[in-house]
C-alpha cells in the first residue's frame, strides 16, 4: 500500500491530536476523523465538525493491545481471541468500558468501542500520539468515519477534504482504503458474541475463532446509533433493482437522467443513463463502492438504481450499507 505521508507529518499529527485538535486520516475500512479521546473538549469537536447526535458512541483507535486495559475493564477470552486473530484489522469490540472513558466518547452507555487499525499511516499515527504508553493515561484516539452525519464514508483523502473542508486541523493521506466498508463490529461485553455491524470479517469468520455462533442484537444490546435505517446515502435517492428488472426500471424512467450501479457491463443504446460497472467479486466491490456512488451522486440524476448484489453471506457488509443508502428520508 503506497504511504504518501511523511514522518514529519505523522509528528505533526500526533502534536495537532495532543493539542485537542482533530486529524482525519486513513484507516483499512474509511477515512476516520480523530481526536484525543481523554479530552472531551477535542471529541466534542468530532460531533460538530460531522453533524453528529451527541449520543452517538465513538470507537477509540489504539496503537496496541497493551493500551486496552486503560479503555476496557475485561477483555474477556473470546475478545482475546479475535483480537489475536483479526488486530491489527478491520474489526470494532464492544468491551465493557473502565472508570476513566469520558461519557462522551461511550455516548453513555456502559460500554466502549475499541480497535485496532491495520492501515500503516493510522498505526505510525497512533504509536507517535501514544508515545511511551506508560507516561500517559488513556492514549487512544476516538474516531469516527470522516464524513457529515448519515452521509457516504470517504475512502480517500479528498472525499474528507470535500466532506469537512476547514473543519479539520490536518488530514492525512494513505491513498485509497483497501477495504472500504466501515469495520465489522462485534459486542463481547456481555458473554456472548453479538454482531451490531457487519463488514468484511463476517460472522462465519468470527464464529470459527470463538468456536460459538454469532448472534443477532436481541432487545438489550446496546445501541449502535450508526445502524439508523437511513446512513451511508447519496443525496440522490437511491433504489436497489434485482438484475432481472433493472431494463424495465430504466424503461419507466426514459426522458430522465439515471445512473445506474451494475456488475454487470452497460447494455448498448442507452440514452440519459450513466452506467458504472462494479467489480464482480466482493472485495473489489466494497473496495470501490463509496467512490462510486460519490461519483453517481455528482451527476445531478434524478435516481441512482443499484444492481442488487448476491445474497451470500459475504456480502451481507455491502448489502448493509447499501439497504441503509436506499432507506428514504
Ligand atoms: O471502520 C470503522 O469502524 C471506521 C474507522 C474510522 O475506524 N469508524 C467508524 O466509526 O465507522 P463510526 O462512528 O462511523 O461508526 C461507529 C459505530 C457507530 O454505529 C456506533 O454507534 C458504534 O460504532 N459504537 C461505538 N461504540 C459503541 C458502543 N459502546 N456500543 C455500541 N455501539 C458502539
Ligand atoms: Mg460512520
Amino acid at each position: 500500500m503506497p504511504t504518501l505521508t511523511t514522518p514529519a507529518e505523522i509528528e505533526r499529527a500526533a502534536a495537532l491530536l495532543r493539542a485537542g485538535a482533530l486529524v482525519a486520516f486513513p484507516t483499512e475500512t474509511v477515512y476516520g476523523l480523530g481526536a484525543d479521546a481523554s479530552n472531551p473538549e477535542a471529541v466534542a469537536r468530532i460531533f460538530a465538525a460531522k453533524g453528529r447526535p451527541q449520543d452517538h458512541p465513538l470507537i477509540v483507535h489504539l496503537a496496541s493491545v497493551e493500551l486496552l486495559p486503560q479503555w476496557a475493564k475485561a477483555f474477556p477470552p473470546a475478545a482475546q481471541k479475535l483480537a489475536a486473530a483479526f488486530w491489527p484489522g478491520p474489526l470494532t469490540l464492544i468491551l465493557e468500558r473502565s472508570g476513566g472513558v469520558p461519557d462522551c466518547v461511550t455516548g453513555g452507555q456502559d460500554s466502549v468501542g475499541v480497535r485496532i487499525p491495520g492501515h500503516p499511516v493510522a498505526l505510525a499515527l497512533l504509536r507517535a500520539f501514544s508515545g511511551d504508553a506508560g507516561a500517559r493515561r488513556y492514549c487512544g484516539v476516538a474516531a469516527p468515519s470522516a464524513n457529515r452525519f448519515g452521509r457516504v464514508s470517504p475512502t480517500t483523502a479528498a472525499h474528507v477534504r470535500d466532506e469537512l473542508g476547514d473543519a479539520v486541523a490536518g488530514v492525512l493521506d494513505g491513498g485509497e482504503c483497501d477495504v472500504g466498508i466501515e469495520s465489522t463490529i462485534v459486542d463481547v461485553s456481555r458473554g456472548r458474541a453479538v454482531l451490531l455491524r457487519p463488514g468484511q470479517i463476517t460472522p462465519a469468520q468470527i464464529a470459527a475463532v470463538i468456536g460459538a455462533e454469532v448472534e443477532l442484537p436481541d432487545a438489550d444490546a446496546p445501541r449502535v446509533p450508526g445502524a439508523l435505517a437511513s446512513h451511508y446515502a447519496p443525496r440522490t435517492p437511491l433504489a436497489l433493482v434485482p438484475a432481472a428488472e433493472l431494463a424495465a426500471q430504466l424503461a419507466a424512467l426514459r426522458g430522465k437522467r439515471v445512473a445506474v450501479l451494475s456488475r454487470a457491463e452497460a447494455p448498448g443504446g442507452l440514452k440519459d443513463v450513466s452506467w458504472q460497472s462494479a467489480p464482480r467479486a466482493v472485495a473489489g466491490y466494497a473496495h470501490e463502492l463509496y467512490a462510486s456512488l460519490r461519483r453517481l451522486d455528482a451527476l445531478d440524476c434524478v435516481q441512482i438504481l443499484v444492481e442488487t448484489p448476491p445474497g451470500t453471506p459475504e456480502w451481507q457488509g455491502v448489502n448493509d450499507r447499501l439497504n441503509r443508502a436506499a432507506s428514504t428520508r
